[in-house]
């Protein structure tokens, strides 16, 4: 029986696959303060052309410029595997595979897309990049390209995330960043921030501001997001294709695509060249699982709603929390965003793709299974997807049905030791849906553009 299943380095995608040309609607644009729809110029003080151009692009193929895949193939092509163990461990007659996405330097998919935005940034002239990270990952993935394209980087690192994993602030320096605890005083933002707030444990949301205000405010300095933008998502479709190819190699085609879900990159990433096939007529389930204490896709609204927390981003259309929730202090720091990715968003609100949430618990209990019957010990983020591959595989063992169920291994957990320990420990929570500071924090959407 086959475990491991190759591509050969040639066998790299070509091409990026951009799934707005099989929405069934043309995305909802991102809108300007006024309400009004923005032009690309309102991106350029952040953003080099090509990615703005990415951004707004219906194209259903765009080519990878050869030197990005010439890079990319450091750790590319992933391998797929057949999961034989945990199935033997569920009893269950549904065969699983995983696309292991935990072999880049950085250990997740995220240098995917950091190459590609570092070598855009890079070919028009850009030579300091700010960016904001939740886990870690995110950030020691452009740290490492920066590295290569002879970029300075400067990570603004949500506080809790920072102080639970110091050995991915020492990875990010060794590439040569400079890693600050966000919210710092450094920023506007910041200042702001810690003067309502002072013990905030930081999000997602107030790393991207303090990042995107810096970058707004100097001329050599651009912004780098890790995840939510259309043109991220696109980058990281190589693992879906590639993991076509795979499957292909041994017959077979998933029933159900699983992938944790924060800001929606990896998830679309994987689940988007399958989406070519559903629009197509193929039935094929595709389920972005959020942590239960920061439900984005399954809880919070659809509407508008600034990507950073103090509102300098444009409103961009998406399953929302309210830009000013902070999530529980959860250990899959790279989930705890109050936003998602808007295509992500759009094709959950029009029914097309699945989300499930999952209480921290059950997802370390899937990550502690998994590591002990496939041996790769998974990121807390990853380990989401795992624990509803395994629902899923536990419900096949009860009917008999024999699935085929792919997820996306996004990352490995080697950095994430202390989340074990404490799980290992008994100190883990389930954190009670915060209903009424979700209430509170929808209140203060932006009006001025929901309609
Ligand atoms: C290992 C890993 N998986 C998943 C995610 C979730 O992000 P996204 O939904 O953008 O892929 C992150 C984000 O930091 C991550 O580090």
């Amino acid at each position: 029986m086959r475990t491991k299943i190759l591509l050969k380095e040639a066998e790299l995608p070509t091409h990026w696959y951009n799934v707005v040309a099989d929405m069934p609607n043309p995305p909802a644009p991102p809108l300007g303060p006024d309400g009004k729809p923005i032009g690309p110029d309102a991106l350029q003080a952040i953003f080099p052309d090509a990615l703005i151009e990415q951004e707004v692009s219906r194209e259903r193929w765009i080519e990878i410029p050869e030197p990005v895949r010439e890079a990319l193939d450091m750790w590319r092509p992933s391998p797929l595997y057949r999961a034989h163990r945990l199935e033997q461990a569920l009893g269950t007659p549904a065969r699983i595979y995983y696309k292991n996405e935990s072999v880049s330097p950085a250990g997740s998919h995220k240098p995917n897309t950091a190459l590609a935005q570092a070598w855009y940034n890079r070919q028009e002239g850009i030579r300091r990049l700010t960016t904001e990270t939740g886990a870690g990952q995110w950030g020691s993935s452009l740290a490492l390209v920066g590295q290569m394209f002879g970029i300075d980087v400067r990570v603004y690192m949500v506080k809790v995330s920072y102080e639970q994993k110091p050995y991915r602030r020492s990875m990010m320096e060794t590439w040569g960043a400079e890693v600050f605890a966000s919210p710092t005083d450094q920023t506007e933002s910041g200042r702001k921030v810690l003067a309502e707030h002072p013990d905030s444990p930081g999000s997602l949301g107030i790393a991207i501001s303090e990042a995107v205000e810096e970058a707004a405010s100097r001329d050599d300095t651009n912004y780098a997001l890790g995840s939510v933008l259309n043109h991220v998502l696109l980058h990281q479709t190589v693992i879906g294709q590639e993991a076509k190819k795979q499957l292909a190699m041994v017959d077979d085609y998933p029933d159900e695509v699983h992938a944790p879900c924060g800001g929606g990159s990896n998830f679309g990433g994987i689940a988007f060249p399958f989406f070519a096939d559903k629009a197509a007529g193929k039935a094929v389930r595709l389920v972005a699982v959020e942590p239960a204490s920061c439900p984005t896709l399954t809880r919070g609204a659809y509407a508008y709603d600034f990507g950073d927390s103090v509102g300098l981003t444009p409103l961009l259309k998406m399953h929302t929390l309210g830009h000013d929730f902070v999530p529980p202090g959860i250990h899959a720091g790279g989930l705890r965003y109050h936003g998602d990715s808007p295509l992500v968003s759009q094709l959950h609100h029009e029914g097309l793709v699945d989300a499930v949430a999952v209480p921290q618990i059950e997802t370390f209990e899937a990550g502690v299974l998994f590591a002990r019957t496939e041996g790769i010990i998974p990121a807390p983020e990853s380990c989401h997807a795992i624990a509803s591959a395994i629902r899923s595989a536990r419900a096949c063992a009860e009917s008999g049905e024999a699935k085929t169920i792919l997820f996306n291994l996004s990352g490995h957990g080697h950095f994430d030791m202390a989340a074990y320990d404490r799980y290992f420990k008994g100190e883990l929570q389930d954190y009670a849906f915060p209903e009424e500071a979700l209430k509170e924090s929808l209140a203060h959407l932006p009006q001025v553009a929901q309609g």
